[in-house]
């Protein structure tokens, strides 16, 4: 029976013995206090509904706590002293039991939903690192640790630093090898063709002695299996005084020993690029299906001086080479995929393989 409803009933006993006696008798009431403070004392806070209900019960406006003090301002004042020290004992014992439980709860972090914490746990899937993410950071890694640094460039470029500066006259036709979205026709403005033109910036930019790498997202009108319309690509540029075409195969030759080891077949075959003299494509010894075959890896040479000229550097004092590789062709060969198209489709059978 609460509080309340044992007021009533003694209230209208008192009311009989008032009629017989005309003398109320309150000593129930420190029955109740004892009664409520054993309740305190037993009441374990451990969650946040614990609290709530030790609120409702006790310590909160309708609880035990605050009928007890309804009903003793109606009591006798003779009567007063005894029960006003019990209630306030109690009172300061459920204040205390009150800050035990807030310490209590907030300090074990209980939460509020007072979840069931022994349900097992959500399954959470883990992502892997794409195929051409791992790809370019090695290609990273191998060239920093021979002192190259990583310089990066916009992918919206305009037509001066993707081809311009780089030699391609206007009707070049290796203009048309590169097909172009263009971004704005009126005024040039085009999605990159290849890194190359982080190379320019850098020229223009920096002093030589300079050696940098450049990886990044490029982009040409040109879609099958074996070209996609955005793809990546890692450009590297040296400039110094006395720069030679044998420091440029020694650094190839360390790339590809890193990245496709030690006994990989190497061959320079001579090219053409406008911005490279003279200019070279290197490929390495493959075999697919028991059969040998030469695959191109990179172009490669070394930097024209009219490009050097373009950018402000003085090609009789400085010499340099460059050379751009595609990501994608890289990462094909590590992992023997045939189709350029899956690294982009993000399907989990294949993503989940790496
Ligand atoms: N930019 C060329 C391309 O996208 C690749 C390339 C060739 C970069 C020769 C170079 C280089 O720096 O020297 O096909």
């Amino acid at each position: 029976m609460k509080v309340k409803d044992k007021y009533i009933l003694v209230i209208s006993t008192s009311f009989q013995l008032i009629f017989f006696t005309f003398i109320p008798n309150f000593n129930f009431m420190l029955n109740e206090i004892a009664e409520i403070t054993e309740k305190v004392k037993s009441f374990q806070i451990k969650t946040h509904a614990d609290l709530t209900l030790y609120k409702q019960e006790i310590s909160g406006k309708n609880g035990s706590l605050n009928d007890l003090f309804e009903m003793f301002k109606t009591i006798p004042g003779d009567q007063k002293k005894d029960v006003g020290k019990a209630l306030n004992e109690l009172k300061i014992l459920v204040a205390e039991k009150f800050d035990e439980g807030v310490t209590f709860v907030e300090s074990n972090n209980v939460t509020k939903s007072d979840k069931d914490e022994t349900l097992p746990g959500k399954f959470l899937n883990f992502g892997k690192r794409h195929p051409l993410n791992l790809v370019n950071e090695e290609v990273i890694n191998i060239f920093e640790k021979v002192g190259f640094i990583t310089k990066e460039g916009p992918e919206v470029e305009d037509d001066w630093h993707n081809f311009s500066a780089l030699n391609f006259t206007h009707d070049h036709p290796a203009r048309d090898m590169q097909d172009t979205f263009f971004v704005n026709k009126e005024n040039n403005i085009l999605l990159r063709t290849h890194t190359s033109s982080v190379q320019v910036r850098t020229m223009l930019n920096e002093k030589p002695p300079m050696r940098i790498i450049s990886p990044g997202r490029v982009y040409r009108c040109d879609s099958d299996a074996t070209h996609s319309p955005v793809f990546h690509q890692c450009e590297g540029l040296y400039i110094d005084k006395n720069v030679s075409f044998s420091d440029l195969k020694d650094t190839l030759f360390y790339f590809v020993r890193s990245y496709f080891g030690n006994d990989t077949k190497v061959r320079f075959r001579p090219s053409y690029f406008p911005f490279t003299e003279p200019s070279a494509e290197m490929d390495i010894g493959w075999t697919v299906d028991g059969k040998f075959k030469w695959m191109e890896i990179l172009g490669c040479g070394m930097i024209d001086p009219n490009v050097l000229k373009n950018c402000g550097i003085d090609p009789e004092e400085y010499s340099g080479y460059a050379f751009g590789m595609g990501i994608e062709r890289l990462t094909m060969l590590r992992y023997k995929i045939s189709d350029i198209r899956l690294f982009y489709e993000n399907d989990l059978r294949f993503i989940n393989q790496f």
